[in-house]
Formats: C-alpha cells, sequence, structure tokens
C-alpha cells in the first residue's frame, strides 16, 4: 500500500485498469453505489457501461450517451478464435468506412477476396455494391460496411448459426457505436440476424423496418443481383429501396428509370 498516495495517479491507474478490463471483453459489472442500503441498487449502478472517460464518478446525463469506439471492439476481437471460422481464416474482416456514417450496410460474411485482404466487399459482390453506392450519389467513404459474421466460411458456403451466434454481438456493438441513422441489410444473412425472423427476404425488402429504433431497410444480397443479371427486375427493385434510404436520409435521388 502505497500512504496517501496522490489522487491524480489513483485516478490514472483506475482507468488503465478498467481499460484494461474493458479491452478483455468485460462491458459492466454489478457495483451498488446507493448510500441507502434499504434502497434497490439503480439500474446504472448494477449494469451501466464501465464510464473510462467519466472516471468513476457518478453518471452523468452525457456520460449515458457513451458509447465504445470501433477500435475498442476490434481489440476485443483480437485473434478471434470464438467459432470454428477461426481456424480458416486468412483475415480477420472487421468493417470499413466512416465511424459516424449516417448509413451502414450489412452483408453476410466474407468471401475469398475479403478473406485476402482483410476488408469487406473488395471482390465481384463489392463491385456491384460500389455500383449501388455510386449510384446514390455517395461514396464507399462516407459510409460504413460490414458483415454479420467475420471470418470466411470455407468455399463461401453460408455462414452456420452457431458462427453467427459468436460473431452477432460484435455486429451489435459496431452497431451501437456508430449509430447511423438507417442500416441496409444486404440479404437473407443480415436481414433476419438483425431483424430476429425467419422471413424470406423477398418479403423482407421493400420496407423500413425496426432495429432497436433505427430504421432498417432489407434489400437483395449484391451476389444475388450478379446471378440475376446487371439490369433485372431485383436490381431495380434494390434501387427502389435505396430510393426510400436516401429520402429518409433527405438526400437528393439521382434520377434513374427502370427500362420496361
Ligand atoms: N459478401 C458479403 O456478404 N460480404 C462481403 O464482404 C463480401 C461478399
Amino acid at each position: 500500500m502505497i500512504p496517501n498516495p496522490d489522487p491524480a495517479i489513483l485516478r490514472a491507474s483506475l482507468n488503465a485498469y478498467l481499460e484494461e478490463l474493458r479491452d478483455s471483453g468485460l462491458d459492466g459489472f454489478p457495483c451498488d453505489v446507493s448510500q441507502d442500503s434499504s434502497q434497490p441498487p439503480t439500474r446504472a449502478a448494477t449494469c451501466g457501461d464501465i464510464q473510462l472517460h467519466q472516471g468513476v464518478t457518478k453518471p452523468s446525463a452525457d456520460s449515458a450517451d457513451h458509447h465504445e469506439t470501433l477500435e475498442n471492439i476490434r481489440r476485443n476481437l483480437g485473434d478471434c478464435q470464438r467459432c470454428k471460422l477461426g481456424r480458416t481464416r486468412k483475415n480477420l474482416v472487421f468493417g470499413v468506412g466512416n465511424p459516424n456514417a449516417r448509413l451502414v450496410f450489412v452483408g453476410e460474411g466474407p468471401g475469398a477476396d475479403e478473406d485476402e485482404k482483410g476488408e469487406p466487399f473488395v471482390g465481384d459482390a463489392g463491385r456491384m455494391l460500389n455500383r449501388i453506392i455510386t449510384a446514390m450519389g455517395i461514396t464507399r467513404e462516407e459510409v460504413y460496411i460490414c458483415n454479420v459474421v467475420k471470418c470466411r466460411p470455407p468455399g463461401n458456403r453460408n455462414p452456420e448459426a452457431d458462427e453467427i451466434e459468436s460473431c452477432s454481438p460484435f455486429l451489435m456493438r459496431q452497431l451501437k457505436s456508430i449509430k447511423p441513422e438507417v442500416i441496409v441489410a444486404l440479404g437473407k444473412f443480415a436481414a433476419q440476424t438483425l431483424l430476429e425472423t425467419r422471413e424470406p427476404i423477398s418479403k423482407l425488402r421493400g420496407r423500413f423496418r425496426n432495429f432497436h429504433g433505427i430504421p432498417l431497410m432489407p434489400t437483395y444480397h449484391p451476389s444475388y443481383l450478379l446471378r440475376s443479371g446487371g439490369n433485372s427486375d431485383s436490381f431495380w427493385d434494390v434501387w427502389e429501396d435505396m430510393t426510400q434510404v436516401l429520402q429518409l436520409l433527405k438526400l437528393p435521388v439521382p434520377d434513374k428509370s427502370r427500362k420496361k
């Protein structure tokens, strides 16, 4: 024990310790700070996030808004081996883009190109997604792009339920960190995971859904568009979905018309 430690040093080392705990995956712990032990502890006291930026003082209204950074979530993932995809991947594909994006695209999982480069949507499906983003009059750098699973399922098979279960909490944390105004779920896996439904994408698309208070537009996956041809009905369905997204964001809708 250091006798009469300097409060500033004490505060700094406590913050460093909490930072370490958070990096190791802990995002809260029970602590009854109520003076009156006959009163039940408040929610903030029992399960609030660790308030690093506020020190360990009582959470203020401002600190209730505190959310963790994408860097911290990436650090928590580390060299992830939480599911069997960790054994076969080359690179974990976390996500790319603007941490303050108003719009987030969520795909299914990395393919071979993404696994190689460690970046989502950089292969053929990525080129199709870029086409959609450019047609919307925005840029890839302005939005954020990530996936339901962060490691490539071998042979591009679909992600399995246990893999989605291990990985999706990190996606939820990314979305909570970014707090976008709109989410676009690309394809069945993203839409069904985020909306916790088994409804097919053909039924889900075309209408905003509610993801924890954030409007979420399910639409077809870019790979599906590639398979169905560049000017197909599904391509124009996606364009109609993106038109609604632009309108919600109060962005101009570039004039494109479906070829009859
Ligand atoms: N398909 C996806 O769903 N995500 C990618 O990152 C690439 C292809």
